[in-house]
């Protein structure tokens, strides 16, 4: 990773510029949570509006949902969750930590060795093999290889029985495909079509979470293809190249992208993949591209008694679509951008900076407004006040104004206007860009067309 980026030293940056919180922090903190401050809130919202632009709003045969996150809990035996969901666990038998057996593996290797393809036996022999010692208290002393449900689970009742059981979805992906028949109905969408949704997951991840690239309640951003078996390769194919445009149009290096094919499927599953990201901890996946063949839409079926077929209005085939999934954390894919953008330049004059290089549509801010000294306040504010109805902007009149320039940096604002004592005799402000450091001088009236320019996202 360049700059010898670490987490620690990204974890540490997002607290001090309000880009991420601990959860819960005043009590302590609350293992696996993270609070997205006022500027992480806009980073992960220009994230996900991003997405949805991308996959839904310039894509016409793709249909936004927002289904809810208490499902019937039928859906979770539809869907194989309560009966097999499950990640290998082991116990640290002397400081009674639990971790996961294949991410023990994958940190072991850096990301050389792919854990999910192994078995309980393959990850235990490894474990053993290569002397892998707990990361927590460095012993070597483990219980066997477990499997542990990690779905979160409620009760709907006041009584908390066994019949009163609900769970927290561990992904969005089902309220797509319960609504896959009134999506239809209502849009008469053809096959193929696609169904997605941005929404709030919850796994209870007992494995040390890497800030947010794994942590107990996150966003997802899943999209289901339901198409004909003869076209879905072509659509498999097709999302994993449209999930690397997307990611490298985000601003991912291509350098620090790759494809990784999974050796082993499930049962039901004819192809499946994920993009990793080289972070910090070392290649990870960051987003899942899966070829589900019918499983999903027969289980449905068999399950709630309505039928899946659909019938096509050309052809007069009937037939259960197949589904091609996309999917990727809002959370994991903010961390990727964060560890991308960060940079430490030196400056030459002794001096540094560390500036975050957003692609200027997902910069939290896209301006900051700052006014040379504290007697232009009045003027600043008023600027302030026509742009920030076009854009999300920053206010900052305190302190030298070099100090502010390096605050802007660190938030990954990429343009600063600075109003001074010319801009009161002719309305021109100074733009100076994040990257370059470049200043311009343009007339107030004419920034809005310029940044829109500036901060497209195509
Ligand atoms: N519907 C398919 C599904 O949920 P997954 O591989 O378990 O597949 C998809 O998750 C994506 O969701 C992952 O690639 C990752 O980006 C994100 N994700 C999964 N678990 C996560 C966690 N505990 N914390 C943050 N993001 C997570």
């Amino acid at each position: 990773m360049k700059n010898n980026l670490t987490m620690d030293k990204l974890v540490a940056l997002c607290k001090n510029r309000g880009i991420v919180f601990p959860g819960s922090e005043i009590y302590g903190g609350f293992a696996n949570t993270w609070d997205f401050g006022p500027v992480g809130v806009e980073l992960k919202n220009n994230i996900k509006r991003a997405w949805w632009k991308r996959f839904v709003q310039e894509d016409p045969i793709t249909y936004g949902v927002d289904a809810a996150i208490l499902m019937n809990p039928t859906v979770w035996q539809a869907s194989g969750h309560v009966a097999s969901f499950g990640d290998p666990k082991m116990d640290c038998k002397k400081c009674k930590q639990r971790f996961r057996a294949d991410t023990l593996v994958e940190k072991h290797s850096k990301g050389e060795v792919s854990a999910e393809a192994m078995s309980d036996e393959e990850l235990m022999d490894y474990i053993n093999k290569h002397h892998i010692c707990c990361p927590h208290c460095g012993g070597f002393d483990w219980t066997a290889i477990r499997k542990f449900n990690p779905m979160f689970t409620t009760s709907r009742g006041t009584l908390e029985e066994e019949a009163d059981k609900v769970y927290l979805r561990p992904e969005t992906c089902q309220g797509e495909y319960v609504n896959f028949l009134n999506v239809q109905r209502t849009t008469r969408a053809k096959v193929p079509f696609a169904i997605a949704q941005i929404g709030k997951s919850f796994r209870n991840e007992i494995t040390p979470g890497n800030f947010l690239f794994r942590t107990i309640e996150f966003e997802q951003m899943e999209l289901q293809m339901f198409c004909h078996d003869k076209d879905s390769m072509d659509f498999y194919n097709d999302y994993k190249a449209r999930a690397l445009k997307f990611a490298t149009d985000l601003g991912l290096k291509e350098e620090n992208l790759r494809f990784h094919d999974h050796d082993k499927l499930a049962h039901y599953a004819k192809a499946a993949c994920d993009i990793q990201y080289q972070f910090p901890i070392g290649w990870q996946e960051l987003n899942g591209i899966h070829h589900r063949g019918t499983w999903d839409l027969s289980r449905h079926q068999e399950y709630s008694g309505k039928s899946m077929l659909y019938l096509d209005p050309f052809t007069n085939e009937k037939f259960i679509p197949n589904v091609i999934e996309y999917s990727i954390g809002a959370d994991r894919l903010t961390l990727a951008v964060l560890c991308e953008a960060y940079d430490e330049e030196e400056l030459g004059n002794g001096e540094s900076r560390i500036v975050m290089h957003f692609h200027p549509a997902i910069a939290p801010y896209k301006i900051a407004i700052l006014p040379l000294q504290k007697n232009l306040s009045e003027k600043a504010k008023e600027v302030y006040a026509t742009l920030c109805k076009e854009f999300m902007c920053d206010y900052d009149e305190a302190g030298s104004i070099g100090k502010r320039y390096r605050r802007q940096d660190e938030i990954g604002t990429p343009y600063c206007i600075t109003i001074d004592f010319q801009t009161l005799e002719d309305d021109t402000v100074t733009i100076r860009d994040r990257d370059s450091m470049n200043q311009i001088r343009m007339p107030i009236e004419q920034i809005c067309e310029y940044m829109h320019g500036k901060i497209k996202f195509e």
